[in-house]
């Protein structure tokens, strides 16, 4: 009976562990001709306040500068456009390891990240 009920709690256990692995983002596009996601408003809103200071050419930390869009688009790995699980950009502020410092970003300003990149991160 006793072996029963650790079996119980090590098989709960690892359910648990094994759900918190496989949290994927619940981030969904639902109409993306209507998506107002603006690069311009990304750089001033998010990348300019929140990144360039460790992310510019002269300071492009793990080789990313973020200070203008040429600069993010030839930053390797930064964005792939219509795929925001697959761009740094987005998936490192999502998981919450960037900004390296300061407030991470709010669930509106990681939608945008989201709509902008999924609507193949036009230069708008
Ligand atoms: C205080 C400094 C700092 C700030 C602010 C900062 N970063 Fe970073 N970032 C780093 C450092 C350092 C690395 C390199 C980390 C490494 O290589 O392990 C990095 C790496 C990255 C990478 C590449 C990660 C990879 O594995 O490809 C991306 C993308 C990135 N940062 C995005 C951002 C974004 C977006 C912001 C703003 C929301 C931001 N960072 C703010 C310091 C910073």
């Amino acid at each position: 009976m006793k072996t029963l009920l650790i079996k119980g709690i090590a098989f709960l256990a690892l359910a648990v562990f094994l759900g918190a692995c496989n949290k994927s983002p619940s981030f969904v596009s639902t109409n993306l001709s209507s998506v107002t996601a603006k690069f311009s408003s990304i750089k001033a809103n998010i990348l300019d306040t929140k990144c360039v200071a460790c992310h510019s050419s002269t300071n492009p930390n793990g080789g990313v500068s973020l200070a203008s869009y040429d600069e993010v688009m030839s930053s390797p790995g930064a964005v792939t456009p219509f795929q925001p699980h697959q761009s740094q950009l987005f998936w490192q502020c999502y998981k919450g390891t960037m900004p390296e410092m300061g407030s991470p970003l709010s669930a509106l300003e990681l939608q945008t990240l989201y709509d902008w990149i999924a609507y193949g991160a036009p230069n708008n």
